[in-house]
């Protein structure tokens, strides 16, 4: 089985403000060794508007952080008031697209297809992509988990080339775990990923599928990310909360290391 390097990222999603973004920008600048880039890949999530301030932050300071988008819109640039596209992302340094993450599904009302749609654009564009899966509490409590993330995983996937595979990641993140402060057990969220891991497997081959990262989420922090991280097919994570304290956050990515 090829090694596969550990991924974190960091989603600030719609939180703090002009000088919050540059306060944990340089905090971050100054706790995360730029060695740690070799081992890890590390993005973060700001909301749209302070994606081109952190991008030049970590530009200047020479940062191999990577800067991501929460969500884009598919489409060219046009008449899609309110909206973000792929090249205005791409031109102020973002590098990474997440899409389908759950409160873009359950408060927005995002389909499988929209995030489909979103996902095979940005990987077109090329951009790296994060793939957001996961179920809700009523569906694990009915026996439905693995239904469900392989369900969103092949709708969400739907179309790609095993070769636009190199740029997908994957974060399965429980919608109960999310910002509740409850997490997965490790071996809960292990059999996820496996049962995720062997899905990808079947649409497009077993290398593939053994070369995918797959990032957990759903309130990993600094106690309990190294239990996590040992799990086999659990290769990073995706920090809410947790990553909008510096030395929080700092210590995931080392326990990812
Ligand atoms: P959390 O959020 O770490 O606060 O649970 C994770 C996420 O929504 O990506």
């Amino acid at each position: 089985m090829p090694a596969r390097k550990p991924s974190i990222g960091g989603n600030w999603k719609m939180n703090l403000d002009t000088a919050g973004v540059k306060a944990l920008t340089g905090d971050l600048l100054k706790v995360l060794d730029t060695s740690i880039a070799d081992t890890v890949d590390v993005t973060v999530f700001p909301p749209f508007p302070y994606l081109a301030p952190v991008a030049g932050a970590l530009c200047d300071a020479g940062s191999q952080l990577q800067v991501g988008a929460q969500d884009a819109w598919a489409t060219p640039n046009g008449a899609f008031t309110g909206e973000v596209s792929l090249s205005m992302l791409k031109d102020v340094g973002v590098s990474t697209v997440l899409v389908g993450h759950s409160e873009r599904r359950h408060v927005i009302g995002e389909s499988d297809e929209l995030v489909n749609e979103k996902l095979l654009a940005a990987l077109d564009a090329g951009f790296e992509v994060v793939l957001a899966i996961g179920e809700k509490l009523e569906q694990r409590e009915s026996g439905k988990t693995n239904l469900v993330n392989i369900g969103q995983t092949c709708l969400g996937l739907a179309g790609t080339t095993a070769q636009q595979m190199a740029k997908v990641t994957l974060a399965y993140e429980p919608v109960w775990a999310i910002g509740t402060g409850k997490t997965a057990t490790p071996q809960d969220a292990q059999d996820a990923h496996l049962a995720i891991r062997q899905a990808v497997g079947s649409l497009h081959g077993e290398d593939v599928a053994n070369a995918l990262r797959i990032q957990y989420g759903g309130s990993m922090k600094p106690g309990n990310a190294a239990d996590l991280l040992a799990q086999p097919d659990i290769d990073g994570g995706l920090i809410g909360g947790a990553a909008l304290s510096a030395d929080d956050f700092a210590a995931i990515v080392r326990a990812a290391s």
